[in-house]
C-alpha cells in the first residue's frame, strides 16, 4: 500500500499552522492487519521520512522479536505524522545556540492528522491495533487514562475517528486495542522493563490465537 499523494497533501496542509516537520507516511505492510500507533515522529524518522529509526526504533524492533512478529508484516504508523519541535536554547562549548527538540504533540496536531489516521484504518482494516504510549491509546480510545492503569489489558470496542463537524466520535464498527508503554518510555525510565515484558508475554498469546 502507498498513502496517495492527495491524503499526503492534506496532512501536510492540515498540519501547517503548527510547529511540526516532515511527513512520515508509515512503515511496513498490512499482510498481518497489525496496526501499531505510535505518538509523532521524532527528527531521524523525520528527514527520513520512515517511523521508528532512532533509539526508541530499536526498542521497538526488540518487543516485535520477543512476540515473534517481522516488522514489514506490521502496519506502523502515528496519531501525528509530522515532527512536533520546539526551539530552545542551550550552551554548547561556551556559545549559546538555538536548536530544535522534540515535543510530545498536542491535542490539535493530534485533531489535524485524524483524517490520515482514519485513511489508514479503512485501509488496513486492522484485526489488533497496538497503541505505543498514551498520545496513541487516547487518540484511538478518547481514554485519559494513566498508562499504568490501562497498558497489557485488551480493549474491544469503538474508537474514535473524525465526522464532518471536525470532532472525534465513536466508530460503529468494534475494534481490538492492546495498549502498551511507548518504547522511548523504557529508555528514561528502565523500571517499566519488568511490566513491557509482561505485556508482551500476553500479546503473543493473542497473537497466537488471532493468527493460528
Ligand atoms: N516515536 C513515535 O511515536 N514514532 C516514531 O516514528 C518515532 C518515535
Amino acid at each position: 500500500m502507498v498513502l496517495p499523494d492527495e491524503i499526503i497533501q492534506l496532512g501536510r496542509e492540515r498540519i501547517k499552522p503548527f510547529a511540526c516537520e516532515g511527513f512520515v507516511a508509515y512503515g511496513g505492510s498490512f499482510k498481518e492487519h497489525i496496526m501499531i500507533i505510535g505518538e509523532a515522529p521524532g527528527e531521524n524518522e523525520a528527514i527520513q521520512g520512515l517511523p521508528f529509526i532512532g533509539r526508541a526504533g530499536k526498542v521497538l524492533d526488540a518487543m516485535l522479536e520477543d512476540i515473534g512478529v517481522a516488522r514489514q508484516d506490521v502496519y506502523i504508523t502515528s496519531a501525528v505524522k509530522s515532527r512536533p519541535f520546539q526551539w530552545k536554547e542551550k550552551k554548547l562549548q561556551r556559545a549559546w545556540v538555538c536548536k530544535k527538540y522534540n515535543r510530545p504533540p498536542t491535542r490539535e496536531e493530534v485533531l489535524a492528522h485524524a483524517p490520515v489516521l482514519d485513511y489508514e484504518l479503512d485501509r488496513v482494516q486492522p484485526r489488533l491495533i497496538i497503541t505505543l504510549g498514551k498520545v496513541g491509546w487516547n487518540r484511538v480510545s478518547g481514554s485519559t487514562a494513566m498508562m499504568s492503569k490501562i497498558h497489557g489489558k485488551l480493549y474491544t470496542g469503538p474508537i474514535l475517528r473524525m465526522n464532518g463537524n471536525e470532532e472525534l466520535e465513536h466508530s460503529q464498527k468494534s475494534y481490538r486495542v492492546f495498549p502498551l508503554y511507548h518504547p522511548a518510555s523504557l529508555l528514561y525510565k528502565p523500571s517499566l522493563k519488568e511490566e513491557m515484558k509482561k505485556d508482551l508475554t500476553t500479546l503473543k498469546v493473542l497473537l497466537l490465537e488471532m493468527l493460528s
